[in-house]
């Protein structure tokens, strides 16, 4: 019996495009969500980034998967009350058993539609089998020579993050 994820029926380790993973996801920043500026709290931003390249992580690989680690994240500008927090995933790259994936936030004024860029964020994710072990991830399908630049600057990332995931662990 092939190995089928269930929602797009292929057998599951072959190539996927990013596109069938895209994930958009949408919060309007209420007051429980925000600080003491009126603006929302750097972890509940960073919480809605992490939901949504999950989401993104699990349509790729249709397994459970965890975050492994998230890149430095840096936040150009603030997302005020009342304002829609905008999030899109992307898959930018996949390895063995883990996968980076992009996240770009957008303040969107629900009323006038204005968006304005507030952060983006690299996240990899390991994918777990049934026994949550580290498992294979079905391999990006490389269409583009963007496509192909984007998995070569992810390698180049991934490098750096093991060799950091090794000195944090007497920081
Ligand atoms: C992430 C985790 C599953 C890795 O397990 P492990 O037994 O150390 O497995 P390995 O070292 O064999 O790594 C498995 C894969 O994850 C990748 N990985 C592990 N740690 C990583 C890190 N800090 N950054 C990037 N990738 C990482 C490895 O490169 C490997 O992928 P590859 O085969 O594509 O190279 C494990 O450390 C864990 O469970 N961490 C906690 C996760 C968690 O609770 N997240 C928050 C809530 S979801």
């Amino acid at each position: 019996m092939p190995d089928r994820c269930e929602v797009d029926s292929l057998p599951r380790m072959d190539p996927k495009p990013a596109s069938a993973s895209v994930t958009s996801m949408n919060e309007l920043v209420l007051p429980s969500d925000s600080n003491a500026l009126g603006t929302a709290f750097g972890g509940r931003v960073l919480q809605w980034i992490d939901i949504c390249a999950a989401i993104a992580a699990q349509r790729h690989c249709r397994s459970r998967v965890v975050t492994a680690s998230m890149d430095a994240v840096h936040f150009h500008a603030p997302i005020r009350v009342g304002m829609v927090a905008s999030l899109e995933a992307r898959v930018q790259a996949t390895f063995t058993r883990s996968l980076e994936l992009s996240v770009k936030v957008h303040s969107e004024n629900p009323v006038s539609g204005e968006r304005r860029h507030c952060c983006s964020a690299l996240l990899t994710f390991t994918a777990l089998n049934e026994r949550f072990e580290p498992t294979e991830v079905p391999p990006l399908r490389l269409d583009t020579e963007d496509d192909r630049s984007r998995q070569t600057a992810a390698e180049a990332r991934r490098a750096a993050r093991l060799r950091h995931r090794v000195e944090s662990l007497d920081a």
